[in-house]
């Protein structure tokens, strides 16, 4: 791995943005904070649909009352624990608390394992979390990135881009799913049927909520709706830290855009590699069946 340019911090071999990372937070997050019974964690590795997870834990926290969700920016609803505003976040809040995570599960908070925490794990076909990694790389000013699909496409190949390899992510986290309390979803399976996901999510944390209620959270997750609140759009971050006249934050929010973007070859030598790589997982995906 290349030494870490000046918008990177290297913990543990991860590459990761200095903006809102340190040693510290990093160290801090692993084997400082302490895991509450009733946290709830959102694990996932960037661009799989975390801002949305964000957004439906907040609603369906709130009854479906968009309100919260439209007063306070995502990021202190649902903070990153490995981010530098963790500990100001989170240390003081009361339980339940919402976090999310994009941390490998080797460097997640040692103090999950042996609580009762629980953790949604969202997952994302790999080709569209690469082509939509490689648009907020383009508007994310912290991100160094090569204008080239085709090399984009091998970084994210080989793991050399922030949170590293998606495989060792996915692998990492799936391997962990019968000793946690552990919910897996897919972006796709939410996109094709939202409420269905909002009432796996409410049985998985013991909170039902009334069918008036759950068209709250529907309402307010859709992507049109996100698009428009300026707490979960990124339009509060200042234009020269992510500019969304070269690209959208919520860009195009549906499954499958990697189809407009990988050439044959790219597909099948990806394809190649994830065969390699998932076979053992054991687990049918979405994305598998096309
Ligand atoms: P695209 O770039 O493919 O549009 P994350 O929040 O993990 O960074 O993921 C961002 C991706 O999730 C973006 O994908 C974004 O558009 C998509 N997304 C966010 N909210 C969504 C929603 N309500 N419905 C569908 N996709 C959504």
């Amino acid at each position: 791995m290349a030494a870490p340019g000046p918008h990177s911090v290297l913990y543990k071999g991860l590459m990761l943005p200095a903006l809102v990372h340190s040693t510290e937070s990093l160290r801090y997050a692993q084997l400082g904070f302490q895991v509450r019974d009733r946290d709830i964690f959102s694990v996932t590795y960037p661009k799989s649909g975390t801002t949305w997870m964000q957004e439906l834990l907040t609603l369906i926290h709130s009854d479906g009352d968009p309100q919260l969700a439209q007063s306070v920016p995502s990021w202190e609803r649902v903070p990153w624990v490995e981010q530098t505003t963790a500990a100001g976040f989170l240390e003081n809040r009361p339980c339940p608390r919402l976090i999310s995570s994009h941390l490998p599960c080797g460097l997640f908070p040692t103090s999950l394992h042996g609580s009762n925490a629980k953790v949604i794990y969202t997952v994302r076909n790999p080709k569209d979390v690469c082509v939509s990694l490689y648009y907020y790389s383009k508007m994310a000013s912290f991100l160094e990135f090569p204008e080239d699909f085709g090399e984009f496409v091998e970084l994210f190949s080989a793991g050399k881009v922030l949170f590293g390899s998606w495989f060792q992510h996915v692998k990492g986290w799936l391997g962990l799913r019968d000793r946690l309390n552990f919910l897996l979803l897919t972006y796709e399976e939410m996109h094709q049927d939202l409420r269905g996901s909002v009432e796996r999510i409410c049985q998985f944390l013991g909170k039902p909520l009334e069918a008036r209620a759950l068209d709250g959270v529907v309402e307010n997750a859709s992507f049109q709706a996100m698009k428009q609140n300026r707490m979960c759009n990124y339009s509060l971050v200042p234009e020269n830290i992510m500019d969304q006249r070269i690209s959208p934050f919520l860009r195009k929010g549906v499954p499958g855009d990697w189809k407009g973007h990988f050439t044959v070859a790219q597909s099948q030598a990806f394809d190649r590699l994830y065969q390699e790589q998932m076979q053992d997982v054991g687990i049918r995906f979405p994305w598998d069946e096309a």
